[in-house]
């Protein structure tokens, strides 16, 4: 069985991640400190895999620690690293708490790597690296533009950071992640105050808001509000599976777009939930929020043809398991 160590594993992404991982035959090992997620995804995992998996409560920007994890767990085939802050704002308002760590965290995880002779990486970027792309959708040769945020410099940087290593590296840039594992025993267990769409859509739902504030219906959009391209995260966990067995079976550095390549504007994910959940969301339309792309969605013809991946789920299905969880969670 190969070991796969997980940073972040017990997070949103990194938790659906290890599942998958356990279903292809892989050793996932998490080394994850719980500073923005709940031990509830560490239970959870546990009872959807029903056996125990093996957890470091370790902080990745401790070399140490991390030297640590190295040394008792032997050969590893890889690591997949999501081990980082990721909320947006915050990252305006305290800069140099994401340069730390996001940055902080990917250097040691490389430093324990080369010493313990660890080839493969497959690193968490995200669709923000390309900014307003000028041609949609959006391809991976697209130039990375001014970061709107600090946090969206840091998944640059960390790209950056990996090309120039001697490690074997897959960056997945992410679209917009959404919805839960079908048990609703896994999901989004983060502290901070959700600012993304489909949580903030969830608690209206559930009555821990009065309405959500669409930012703005003047853009030059259909229907005037913004477009994402929303991608259930057992899908996007599965590409990380698929991005394993391709680095242990070829050498480089690749970034691969990770998404649906289908453009969803704000008003219609709100329908989207409102249909298949019937019910019903209050919501008023506000002004525009700074940072805000217009459109942004994937081609993601070149991790189809290089890890034979293309998303499966509908968003009906994660806006169902979106409301099951928040329904369930703690
Ligand atoms: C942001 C980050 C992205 C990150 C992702 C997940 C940027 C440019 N993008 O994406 O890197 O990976 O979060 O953490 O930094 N919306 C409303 N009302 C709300 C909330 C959202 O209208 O109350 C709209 C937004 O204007 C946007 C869409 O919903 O058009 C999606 O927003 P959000 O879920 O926050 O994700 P992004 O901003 O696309």
């Amino acid at each position: 069985m190969k070991k796969i160590l997980v940073t972040g594993g017990a997070g949103y992404i990194g938790s659906h991640t290890v599942v998958e991982l356990i279903e292809a035959d892989y050793t996932p090992i998490i080394v994850d400190n719980l500073c923005n997620t709940s031990i509830q995804n560490i239970q959870g995992i546990e009872k959807i895999i029903d056996k125990k998996i093996k957890w470091h409560n370790t902080d990745c920007t401790d070399k140490s620690a991390m030297d640590k994890v190295f040394a008792e767990e032997g050969r590893m085939e890889g690591a997949i690293h999501f081990a980082a802050y990721k909320a947006v704002e915050e990252s305006v308002q305290n800069p140099q708490k994401y340069y730390d760590n996001n940055m902080g965290s990917l250097k040691v995880l490389l430093q324990c790597m080369q010493e313990n002779n660890v080839k493969n990486i497959i690193f968490s970027s995200s669709c923000t690296v390309y900014g307003m792309p000028d041609v949609l959708p959006v391809d991976e040769n697209a130039p990375f533009k001014k970061a709107e945020s600090p946090y969206g410099e840091t998944k640059q940087l960390c790209e950056k950071m990996l090309k120039e290593d001697s490690c074997n590296s897959v960056a997945l840039r992410y679209f917009n992640p959404v919805g839960s594992h079908s048990t609703a025993l896994i999901g989004d267990c983060s502290a901070d105050r959700p600012s993304n769409l489909v949580p903030i859509i969830t608690e209206v739902a559930i009555g821990k808001r009065e309405k959500i504030t669409i930012f703005g219906n003047d853009y030059k959009t259909p229907d005037g509000t913004c477009i994402r391209d929303y991608i259930h995260v057992v899908d996007l966990a599965k590409s990380h599976v698929k991005a394993m067995e391709f680095l242990i079976n070829n050498t480089g550095k690749h970034a691969f777009n990770v998404g649906t390549g289908i453009g969803v504007s704000v008003l219609d994910a709100i329908k989207a939930f409102e249909q298949t959940n019937k019910l019903s969301i209050n919501y008023s339309i506000g002004p525009r929020r700074d940072g805000d792309i217009e459109q942004i969605y994937a081609n993601s013809n070149l991790v189809k043809e290089k890890l034979g991946w293309e998303a499966k789920e509908t968003l009906e299905k994660a806006m169902i398991s979106a409301w099951e969880w928040e329904k369930l969670k703690e």
